[in-house]
């Protein structure tokens, strides 16, 4: 990296998305030789006050115990923490600045000093952390960047208010808006998948042949202990809206002319201008209540963390239709769920049978399907028709299937997602991060749908079963099913 001093500022250091992702991110970037040891910083700010000794206790905590500790106290020396007074005190992003300056100064490195504000922080703060850092701590010499994380507002509106924002302090180049779903391989594997050489997929991939896509995003975990958040903003905002949609607008949208930035982009933007906002009718929430089996786990309204009224969704399916040759009414039927039975992320094509097929399938199952998995682990899955062993001409749906957890297939570094895209940021590629009318547009999809789902009662679903009933009735509706057939 052409830097002489490399200085990721993680905002919200002291929260749970820092300790549990985001500095065992950059930990596993320093450990595997991705980021300059010797020129680069990694410095927590945040409002709590902590001793040095507290703040690095906190941080190892979400750090693999396995780690090796030489090369993690290594990492600690590197992870300075700044406390600010405020959110929106000048002198505190003063100290920030000169501590950076320090640290850059004592470098030895050539090249231009490189600054990456991480910013994971409520948005009711983001406007002034953002004036402060363009006022005071953006290098005047420097490259400086602001990765920002979700929640990209809670409506079109909102997300446009931020875009302005942003857009009145940084240039476009300098904004890197994360979706950490975009560095997923799961998610990613779809280029290549489509536009690879795989004549048997992209040709195939279309309303011709396909009656119906899912996404089946289930979590055997609630929402404990994040209910000032999910009370807020509910499961559609937190994962369907911009995780899901992701998958699906790479998985739906037409061949990029190339895989520039430019040409990316372009196809994902057209792909969500096609796509039809979601009817709140094609919409069912949930919220979880007791389990009856096991007293631990508790109905989301028993959270110490969540209002006694809520009525917030931590459950909720969708069908979404995409206006365009290639998808005109085939449905996208997404599920997305906490404290279910399992734990499963997954996008799937349902083929359609051919009305002249000699062999119906004895299973029932209307045709075969090819799924690109991430959880419980990280597979592509085709299920073929073909002949059961044994006497006369049964058929099967049998699984053709690759597992990347077999080394075979996988480097020996694999980084986790938001390992990919801070390496991306600090590298300065944003073809994995969302452009602003992108991260807008996305929102039109799902505004009306959200806004009345917030004005019902959320049907309810016991915890660790497969959501509520009531979902059945919709896809018996809609002809799916979301089993795989595995
Ligand atoms: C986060 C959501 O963005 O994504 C969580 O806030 C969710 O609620 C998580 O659990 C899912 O990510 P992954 O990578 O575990 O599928």
């Amino acid at each position: 990296l052409p830097f002489r001093h490399v200085a990721i500022v993680v905002f919200g250091a002291s929260g749970d998305l820092a300790k549990k992702m985001t500095y065992p991110a950059l930990f596993s970037l320093m450990a595997n030789n991705m980021l300059p040891k010797d020129r680069t910083h990694f410095i927590g700010a945040a409002r709590s006050k902590y001793k040095m000794e507290d703040f690095h206790k906190k941080i190892s905590s979400g750090i693999k115990q396995s780690s090796d500790q030489q090369v993690l106290s290594k990492f600690l020396e590197k992870c300075p923490y700044i406390s600010l007074s405020a959110y929106d005190d000048g002198p505190s992003y003063q100290r920030l600045d000169s501590e950076i300056a320090k640290l850059e100064s004592q470098s030895t490195g050539s090249g231009k000093n490189l600054r990456v504000y991480y910013i994971a922080l409520p948005p009711s703060v983001f406007g002034d952390v953002s004036e402060n850092l363009r006022k005071y701590a953006w290098h005047k010499e420097g490259i400086n960047r602001i990765i920002v994380e979700k929640p990209y507002g809670k409506d079109y509106q909102s997300a446009k208010v931020l875009s302005n924002k942003l857009a009145s302090l940084f240039t476009e180049e300098e904004v890197f808006r994360i979706d950490h779903y975009l560095g997923k391989d799961s998610v990613k594997s779809v280029l290549p998948l489509r536009f690879g050489a795989n004549p048997f997929l992209s040709s195939t991939w279309s309303r011709e042949h396909v009656q119906y896509v899912t996404v089946n995003f289930k979590e055997a975990f609630g929402a404990e202990g994040r209910g000032g958040y999910f009370d807020e903003f509910g499961i559609i905002r937190d994962v369907m809206q911009n995780h899901l949609m992701q998958w699906i607008i790479l998985a739906g949208m037409e061949r990029p002319n190339s895989l520039s930035v430019k040409d990316i982009h372009q196809a994902k933007l057209k792909f969500i201008n096609d796509c039809r906002p979601v009817r709140p009718s094609d919409v069912i929430i949930g919220q979880y209540t007791a389990s009856s089996k096991d007293p631990n786990k508790k109905a989301y309204k028993d959270d110490e963390t969540v209002k006694k009224d809520s009525k917030a969704s931590t459950f909720a399916t969708a069908v979404l239709y995409i206006d365009n040759d290639r998808w005109r009414d085939v449905p996208f039927v997404i599920r997305c769920g906490k404290a279910l039975d399992e734990t499963r992320a997954e996008l799937t094509l349902h083929y359609k049978t051919p009305p002249d097929s000699l062999f119906p399938s004895e299973s029932g199952r209307t045709g075969t399907t090819f799924t690109i998995r991430d959880h419980p682990e990280k597979s592509h899955v085709l299920t073929a028709t073909t002949k059961k062993p044994g006497r006369g001409f049964t058929v099967l749906n049998a699984p053709l299937s690759i597992d990347f957890s077999n080394p075979k297939y996988t480097d020996s570094y694999v980084p986790t997602a938001y390992e990919v895209l801070i390496y991306d940021a600090v590298r300065g590629d944003h073809t994995w991060f969302v452009p602003r009318e992108e991260a807008e547009e996305a929102w039109r999809v799902w505004d009306d749908a959200i806004k009345n789902s917030e004005s019902r009662n959320p049907l309810k679903y016991e915890y660790g079963s497969e959501g509520p009933k009531e979902e059945k009735d919709l896809l018996k509706q809609l002809g799916v099913e979301f089993e795989t057939g595995e």
